[in-house]
C-alpha cells in the first residue's frame, strides 16, 4: 500500500511545488485560511493560527479546513509535507457527518492511529448533496514524534492525499483504506497564517474581536506599520532594505537633495527608533537588546527570536540596521588589499582611503567602548597576546594600522557609540530621517521591481494600501537601489526575471510569484548567486585559572550580575558596555598558488553550553572557495553550494594557521586546549568539524562588481548589468572577503558605490 509515495514523497526540498499558498476567507463561516485549492479535484486546504507568542513558546494549535466535492472519499493532510513521521490528518463523510483521525507511519505503509493531537469538529463543517467540510481544531499538532513540527513563523510545506475510493469502514475513524489515488505538496506561508480573530473563530464567529489582545510586556514587534503613511508618490530613489549598505544610498542621496524613500521589511530596532525589547533587567528604560553590547551573545539563545528572517536559512537580522543591529559590530577601517583588483574590484575602485575617510569622520572605531575609557573581562586577552607575543605578533591599535595584517593583535575594535550598539544606525541614518526629502518605511516587503525591459518603473511592496496595488513608482531618470543583503537582493532579483534560468524556473512555479514575472522575453540572464564566500571558520576552546568565562554568558538576559547590570543601566559602564570578542589578531600566509590568505583570531572569554574560559575562533579571508545562493520553492534564501574550504589549498592554509597558534601552548603556564582535547589532533578535528558550522554570517560576492554579465551582476557603477536604472548597494556586490569582519569594509565601499551612482548621468 502506498508504494507510490516513497518515491515521490523524498526529494521534497528542493522540488518545485505547482502550488504555493495565498490567503482567502471561506465564504461560508468567514474564517480568513491561508491555503490552496488543488485544481485537479477541487478539494481546498486552509489553515490559521493564533498569533504568534511574544515571549516564550507559540501555542501549539491550529484551526484546519478540507472542503471537498462528493467525488472525494476520503482526503488525508501530511503536517509536515511528507508521508513519513508526520501527523497525517485523514477524513471523510459518513452518514452526514465528518469522520475523521490523526494517524503516522515510519514506513510506507497504512498510517496508524496516533495519540497526541486533540481534533475537534467545528460548527461550520457539513455533508451535503454538493460535498463536505471540515472544519477543526487541531490542538498540541505543532509538533510531534520523530522531532517534526510545522514552522509556523515562517514558510514550509504541506502535503494532500486524496481517494476516489471509499474507506473499508466509513463509520470506523481507524478504518483501512487504500492507496491515495493522487496526491501533491504545496509551499505554505505560515507566517501570514495567524490571526488575532483566532478565540472568535473557535466560537465560530469571524467578526472582530471581543477583547483585545493584552499589549505585549516585551515589546515585541505587533506587525503595524508604524512609518510614515507614503502614497504611491514617486521618488527619485528606491532604496530596498535598512542594512548598513541602505542606510548609508539613502542618507548620501537624501544629502544630496534627491526625494528618497528607504524600504524595510523589518521595525525597530535600539530605543533611538521606537525599539523596545529588552532584558528584563532593563525594562522601562531605552536601553534594548540591540543597544547593550554586553546582550550579543544573548541573540543566540533568545526564545523568541523575533529579530532574524524567517525565510533565509542561515543567519540574517530583518530589522532595522540589518546585520548591524545583532552583529558582533567587530569593526575595522579597510586594509589596501579589500580594495585591490586581485580581490575582484575594478581599477577604478581601487583607491578606497576617501570614501574610507568619509566613513571615520562618521563613525569612528572604538576599542574601549565602556563610557568611562577601561576595558572589562579582559584577561582572555591578556592570555592569548602572552601566547602570541612568543610567535612574534606585535601588538597594535589595529584601526590605526588597517594595513598591519601579518603577526598583529591588538585590541577588539567596534563601532558602538555612547557605550551602545552604533554603527548606521546611530549616525548616517540620524542625518537621513531629519530630511525633509528622506522617507522611510517599515514592515513593508519587496517582493520584485517593476519593470519594462531594462527600465525599471517601481518596486512591488506587499502593501497594498499603497496605490492599491502595492506598487511604489519612480520619477522620470529614477533610479532603484537594491540593498537587502547577500541573500535578500538574490532573491529580490530572482522574482524580477534576473537571473540564471533555474532560479527564474523557481519562481515562475511559484504561483503568486509568478503572476509579478516580466514576459520571459525580458529574462535577464546574469550570474546572480554565483561566487559567493563566507569565512570559514573554527572554534578551539582553552580553560586558564586567570580567567572570568562570565558563566559562558549565560545569565545575562534573565539573571545577570547585579553590580554589572546596574552600573551599566546607570551610566553605560562595564562590561555590559562591551561585546563578548577581546582582541583580535591576523597572520599572512602565502601558497603555492601564488595567493595569500590571512588568518584572523577572535579571542573571547565564555563559550555556549561548556564551562571554558578562553575560546577563539579562527577564521580564513583570501579564500579562493565559492559557493552559491539561491531559492526554493517556498522562496527561501540559502546556499545551495556550501562555500567553505571548497579549495584545498583554503582547508591547508586553515590547518597551518590552527596549528601556528598553538605551537608555544606550554609557555604559557595554565593554558591548556580542551577542544579539540589531547586525544584528537587538529586535522581530525577540522576534518571532522561540519562544514555548515564554519558559517561567519559573512556572506558576499552574491552579486558580485566587474567587469562584463558572464563573470559579475553589477558593473562599476554599481548598476545591474542590463539594465538602465538598477542599482545594488551592500554586501553582495563585494567580490571576495575582506581581510577583518567585513561590515567595516562594506560600509566603505557603499560610500563608494552612492558617489558613482550620484556622479552617473541620466539619474534624477
Ligand atoms: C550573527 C552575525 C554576526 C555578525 N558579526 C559581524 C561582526 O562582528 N562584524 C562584522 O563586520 N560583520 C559581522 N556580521 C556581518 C555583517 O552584519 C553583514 O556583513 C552586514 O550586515 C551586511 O550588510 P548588508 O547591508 O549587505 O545587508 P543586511 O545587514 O543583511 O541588511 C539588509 C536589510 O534589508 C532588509 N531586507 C531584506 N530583504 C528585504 C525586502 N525584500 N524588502 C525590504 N527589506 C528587505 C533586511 O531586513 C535588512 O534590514 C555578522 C552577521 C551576522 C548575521
Ligand atoms: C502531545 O502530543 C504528543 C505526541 O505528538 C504526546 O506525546 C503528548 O503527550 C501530547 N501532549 C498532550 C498534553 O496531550
Ligand atoms: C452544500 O453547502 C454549501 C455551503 O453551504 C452550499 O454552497 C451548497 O449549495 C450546498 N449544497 C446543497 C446541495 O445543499
Ligand atoms: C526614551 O526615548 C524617548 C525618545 O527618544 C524619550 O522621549 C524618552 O524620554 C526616553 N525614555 C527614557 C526612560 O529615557
Ligand atoms: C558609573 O557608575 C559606577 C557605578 O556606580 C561608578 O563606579 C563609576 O564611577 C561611574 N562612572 C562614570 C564615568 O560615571
Ligand atoms: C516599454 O518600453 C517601450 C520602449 O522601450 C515602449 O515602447 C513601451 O510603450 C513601454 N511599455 C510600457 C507598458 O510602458
Ligand atoms: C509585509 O511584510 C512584512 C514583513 O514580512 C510584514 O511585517 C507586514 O505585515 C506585511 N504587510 C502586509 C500589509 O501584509
Ligand atoms: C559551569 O559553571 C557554572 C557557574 O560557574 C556552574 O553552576 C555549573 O555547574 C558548571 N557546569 C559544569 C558542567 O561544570
Ligand atoms: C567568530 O567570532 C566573531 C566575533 O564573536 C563572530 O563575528 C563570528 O561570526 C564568529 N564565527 C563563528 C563561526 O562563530
Ligand atoms: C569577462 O570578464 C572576464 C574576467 O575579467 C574575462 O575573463 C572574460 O573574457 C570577459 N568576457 C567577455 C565576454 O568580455
Amino acid at each position: 500500500m502506498l508504494r507510490r509515495s516513497l518515491l515521490a514523497l523524498l526529494p521534497i526540498i528542493g522540488s518545485v511545488f505547482a502550488q504555493s499558498s495565498s490567503s482567502y476567507t471561506d465564504p461560508g463561516n468567514g474564517f480568513v485560511f491561508q491555503g490552496i485549492t488543488d485544481p485537479v479535484h477541487s478539494v481546498t486546504y486552509g489553515l490559521v493560527f493564533p498569533p504568534l507568542a511574544t515571549s516564550g513558546s507559540n501555542p501549539n494549535e491550529f484551526i484546519g479546513e478540507i472542503v471537498a466535492p462528493n467525488d472525494a472519499k476520503w482526503v488525508g493532510l501530511s503536517l509536515g509535507g511528507a508521508m513519513l513521521q508526520n501527523i497525517l490528518l485523514v477524513a471523510w463523510p459518513n452518514a452526514g457527518n465528518i469522520v475523521f483521525s490523526s494517524r503516522y507511519t515510519s514506513t510506507y505503509d497504512l498510517p496508524k492511529q496516533y495519540v497526541g493531537p486533540t481534533i475537534t469538529t467545528l460548527q461550520s463543517s457539513y455533508v451535503n448533496g454538493t460535498g463536505w467540510k471540515w472544519v477543526f481544531r487541531c490542538q498540541n499538532c505543532t509538533s510531534w514524534a520523530g522531532g517534526g513540527s510545522i514552522p509556523v513563523s515562517s514558510q514550509g510545506v504541506l502535503a494532500w492525499a486524496y481517494s476516489n475510493v471509499a474507506v473499508d469502514n466509513p463509520s470506523d475513524p481507524q478504518s483501512t483504506f487504500n492507496e491515495h489515488t493522487d496526491f501533491g505538496f504545496f509551499g505554505m506561508d505560515f507566517s501570514s497564517a495567524h490571526t488575532n480573530l483566532y478565540q472568535n473563530y473557535l466560537g465560530g464567529n469571524a467578526g472582530t474581536p471581543t477583547s483585545q489582545p493584552t499589549s505585549p510586556t516585551s515589546g515585541t514587534p505587533t506587525s503595524a506599520p508604524t512609518g510614515p503613511t507614503v502614497s504611491a508618490t514617486p521618488y527619485d530613489y528606491i532604496v530596498v532594505g535598512a542594512g548598513p549598505g541602505g542606510i548609508i544610498a539613502a542618507d548620501r542621496l537624501s544629502e544630496a537633495g534627491k526625494k528618497v524613500l528607504l524600504i524595510e521589511r523589518g521595525g525597530p530596532s535600539t530605543g533611538e527608533t521606537g525599539g523596545t525589547y529588552t532584558a528584563p533587567w532593563a525594562a522601562g528604560t531605552n536601553l534594548t537588546k540591540f543597544d547593550i553590547p554586553g546582550l550579543f551573545e544573548s541573540m543566540f539563545a533568545d526564545s523568541n527570536p523575533w529579530y532574524w528572517c524567517k525565510d533565509i536559512t542561515v543567519f540574517a537580522g530583518c530589522l532595522l540596521g540589518g546585520g548591524t543591529s545583532i552583529n558582533g559590530a567587530l569593526y575595522w577601517y579597510p586594509a589596501q588589499s579589500d580594495f585591490s583588483t586581485s580581490a575582484g574590484f575594478p581599477q577604478s575602485w581601487t583607491n578606497h582611503q576617501p570614501f574610507t575617510d568619509k566613513l571615520k569622520a562618521r563613525l569612528p572605531s572604538t576599542d574601549h567602548p565602556s563610557m568611562d575609557g577601561q576595558r572589562y573581562l579582559e584577561q582572555s586577552a591578556v592570555i592569548a597576546s602572552q601566547l602570541l607575543s612568543q610567535q612574534g605578533y606585535s601588538q597594535i591599535t589595529i584601526n590605526d594600522n588597517p594595513n598591519w595584517k601579518d603577526h598583529a593583535m591588538g585590541y577588539s575594535a567596534f563601532d558602538f557609540v555612547d557605550g551602545k550598539r552604533g554603527g548606521p544606525v546611530a549616525s548616517y541614518l540620524r542625518t537621513a530621517k531629519v530630511r525633509k526629502n528622506f522617507a522611510y518605511m517599515d514592515y513593508t516587503l519587496v517582493s520584485n521591481v517593476v519593470r519594462n525591459g531594462s527600465q525599471i518603473t517601481g518596486v512591488q511592496t506587499n502593501n497594498t494600501a499603497i496605490g492599491g496595488n502595492g506598487i511604489i513608482p519612480l520619477n522620470p531618470g529614477g533610479r532603484v537601489i537594491l540593498s537587502a543583503g547577500s541573500f535578500g537582493s538574490p532573491r529580490i532579483l530572482f522574482q524580477s526575471g534576473i537571473g540564471p534560468s533555474d532560479m527564474i524556473q523557481v519562481v515562475q512555479s511559484n504561483a503568486d510569484a509568478a503572476k509579478r514575472l516580466p514576459p520571459k522575453e525580458q529574462f535577464i540572464n546574469l550570474p546572480v548567486g554565483m561566487q559567493v564566500s563566507d569565512n570559514p571558520s573554527v572554534n578551539l576552546v582553552f580553560t586558564h585559572p586567570s580567567i572570568d568565562a562570565y558563566e559562558n554568558w549565560a545569565n545575562v538576559w534573565s539573571s545577570p550580575r547585579p553590580a554589572d547590570a546596574a552600573r551599566y543601566l546607570k551610566n553605560q559602564t562595564g562590561v555590559f558596555a562591551g561585546a563578548s570578542p577581546k582582541l583580535n589578531f591576523w597572520r599572512a600566509y602565502s601558497s603555492p598558488d601564488g595567493r595569500v590568505r590571512w588568518a584572523q583570531g577572535t579571542v573571547r572569554p565564555g563559550a555556549a553550553s561548556i564551562n571554558t574560559t578562553l575560546p577563539y575562533n579562527a577564521s580564513s579571508t583570501g579564500i579562493t572557495s565559492r559557493g552559491r545562493i539561491g531559492i526554493d520553492a517556498a522562496l527561501r534564501a540559502q546556499p545551495i553550494v556550501q562555500p567553505w574550504l571548497q579549495d584545498p589549498v583554503d582547508k591547508t592554509i586553515l590547518l597551518q594557521a590552527l596549528n601556528d597558534v598553538i605551537s608555544n601552548i606550554n609557555s604559557v603556564p595554565g593554558l591548556t586546549m580542551i577542544t579539540p582535547d589531547s586525544q584528537m589532533t587538529i586535522q581530525q578535528y577540522v576534518d571532522e568539524y561540519d562544514l555548515a558550522g564554519m558559517n561567519s554570517n559573512h556572506w558576499v560576492g552574491s552579486n558580485k562588481i566587474g567587469s562584463n554579465s558572464s563573470v559579475a551582476v553589477v558593473d562599476e557603477n554599481a548598476k545591474v548589468f542590463g539594465t538602465n536604472n538598477l542599482f545594488i548597494v551592500d554586501a553582495s556586490i563585494i567580490p571576495s572577503l575582506p581581510v577583518g569582519n567585513p561590515h567595516g569594509m562594506l560600509m566603505s565601499a557603499a560610500e563608494q558605490a552612492v558617489s558613482r551612482i550620484l556622479a552617473l548621468s541620466g539619474g534624477p
